[in-house]
């Protein structure tokens, strides 16, 4: 291969590496379901053998803060976690406790029985939550 093309293939290579890929925009359900796992776990059993949420959940939770880019994201992210909410195993108690054990405060609490269209569209960050 000449010089030239070698380059050539590898300046493709490395535009193509830069593509940002569109499933990572966009909120999609089966991967929030999937990495929000760790938080479900710990929410329905794990809170009573360890008091702070896994380190992969609270990955999770500041991932779903930075993808909820708007009011419309907010939305979408608060019905992929009350669905992911309806565990019954699920205390309601230690899930309201899950953003500030993470020390993420999502606009919406993480609870089974959140009403989403409640959230509030001038306010979709770092809206105040009452503690504990
Ligand atoms: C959720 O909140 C909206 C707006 O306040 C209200 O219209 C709706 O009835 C509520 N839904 C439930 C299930 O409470
Ligand atoms: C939205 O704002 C209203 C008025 O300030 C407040 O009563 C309500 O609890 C807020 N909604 C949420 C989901 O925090």
């Amino acid at each position: 291969m000449r010089p030239s093309s070698f380059s050539l293939v590898i300046l493709i290579i490395s535009f193509l590496l830069s593509q940002p890929s569109s499933s990572d925009a966009a909120v999609n359900c089966n991967n929030i379901a999937k990495s929000f796992k760790p938080c479900i776990d710990w929410v329905a059993t794990g809170h009573k053998k360890v008091a702070v949420p896994p380190k992969a959940c609270c990955n999770e939770m500041h991932k779903l803060n930075n993808m909820g880019i708007d009011y419309d994201a907010e939305i979408a992210i608060c019905e992929c976690v009350k669905s992911e909410m309806q565990d019954p195993n699920i205390d309601e108690k230690i899930a309201d406790k899950l953003t500030w054990r993470c020390g993420v405060l999502l606009p919406f609490p993480t609870v089974p029985k959140v009403n989403c269209s409640e959230i509030n569209a001038t306010n979709t960050r770092g809206l105040n939550q009452d503690t504990n």
